[in-house]
């Protein structure tokens, strides 16, 4: 297939082309996914991180990451170094990780107490509320910087960012739409959920060597439980089984927890964990996940939640972030802490099935004979949408029309 066609907002050619788009659009069991290129090619993933990663509202890092005044991390958003820190005024500002006088990398490594920023290279110095400080020598040796030279220009270049619970997202371009309007439905969709009684307890991460898109839609993919993860059906019942729910630019599932086990345990018998304070009662037996389009992910249960990023470090490889949370009372209490490793090793159980398949599916993206596939209308229904997301974004059309 030449995927180099006429169409779409970003000049006349677009790798995904008037015809993609129509074949996408057709009902399911019609339908087309992206073509291979989009999962194989590194100059697709270069239009991604240009299109989409920088237009859209991503996943930068969990505020727990950075909580207390002087703290600074280091975050990496689809290849831009960025780096979030949170000022005596207790605000937590994102910002790219750049010295605004001759470019040099300003933050190495994640820093507690900072009072400031010194660039390595001529001295300048940031507050972490972005404004520069001083400018050693600016005037000549021993000459330092001197009111009415301009400082108030030359602040760190701020990222617009959001925090929704103990998320960040940044919009890198600054010119998507609100950010309430974003993530109205997981607002929406978790309100009755007590999201700020979980406190996050791990992080794990895990490679993956497929495409990005491929890991997240094997996320989001509850048809290959009867085949990958025979340890689910003792948690999950077939009827219980459904395929993502598309709202606004996300996916959306309410899976049941038909077992007797709570959290993703998958042994009844083992370790239990307490539910997170206020759980309405139809909620006790419910498992919702979620794409939060692009690249993050979430799982909930009603004593832990799962959240998830997706990270692109190369065409065909995705490391994917793992934070655990745990309702409050149970985060880092000693007796609840074989049941907290417990949630941590089932799902590094399922991951290692997962990761098998994720490798097949981007080998498979190399037959010339596929061209996006097949979907199962009881199942991929979400698939489709989730490329055509893309698709929006690499053309500049739809949620990426400015
Ligand atoms: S590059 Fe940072 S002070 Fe010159
Ligand atoms: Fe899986």
């Amino acid at each position: 297939m030449n995927v180099m066609r006429a169409g779409g907002g970003h000049g006349s050619h677009s790798p995904v082309g008037d015809d993609i788009i129509e074949a996408m659009t057709r009902e399911t069991a019609e339908a087309r996914g992206l073509p291979n290129e989009a999962f194989t090619d590194p100059a697709f993933l270069a239009l991604e991180r240009k299109h989409l990663f920088a237009r859209a509202w991503v996943f930068a890092g969990p505020l727990s990451d950075a909580p207390d005044p002087g703290d600074v991390t280091c975050v990496d958003v689809a290849g831009r170094p960025l780096f979030m820190a949170t000022g005596r005024d207790g605000a937590t500002r994102v910002y790219h990780n750049v010295c605004p006088h001759r470019g040099a990398r300003l933050v190495v490594e994640d820093r507690k107490n900072a009072a400031a920023l010194t660039c390595p290279y001529h001295g300048w110095t940031f507050g972490l509320d972005g404004g520069l400080r001083t400018r050693p020598h600016y005037h000549g040796p021993l000459e330092h910087d001197r009111e009415g030279s301009g400082a108030e220009r030359d602040g760190l270049f701020e990222v617009r960012s959001a925090v929704w619970h103990d998320w960040v997202f940044v919009n890198i371009d600054g010119e998507a739409p609100p950010f309430e309007e974003y993530m109205a439905p997981a607002m929406k969709e978790y309100e009755r959920w007590n999201l700020e009684g979980f406190r996050r307890a791990r992080y794990r991460p895990f490679t993956f060597h497929a495409n990005w898109k491929l890991a997240v839609e094997n996320f989001c993919d509850n048809y290959h439980v009867f085949m990958v993860h025979p340890a689910l059906h003792d948690m999950q019942a077939p009827r219980d089984r459904f395929g993502m729910r598309p709202d606004g630019v996300h996916m959306f599932n309410n899976y049941v927890i038909g077992g007797e086990g709570r959290g993703l345990t998958l042994d009844p018998a083992g370790p239990m964990l307490p539910d997170v304070a206020g759980l309405p009662e139809d909620l006790g037996k419910t498992s919702p996940f979620c794409n939060l389009f692009p690249n993050a992910t979430m799982a909930l249960f009603p004593s832990n939640v799962e959240f998830f990023l997706f990270e692109p470090v190369a065409v065909d490889e995705t490391v994917m972030h793992v934070w655990f949370y745990f309702a409050e009372e149970a985060a880092d209490t000693p007796e609840h802490r074989a049941a907290r490793d417990k949630v941590v090793d089932e799902w590094t159980l399922l991951n290692a099935e997962d990761s098998g398949i994720c490798r097949r599916l981007q080998e498979g993206r190399s037959c010339d004979a596929y061209d996006g596939g097949r979907f199962a209308p009881y199942w991929d229904a979400g698939t489709p949408h989730f490329h055509r997301r893309v698709a929006e974004a690499i053309r500049g059309t739809g949620a990426f029309a400015r």
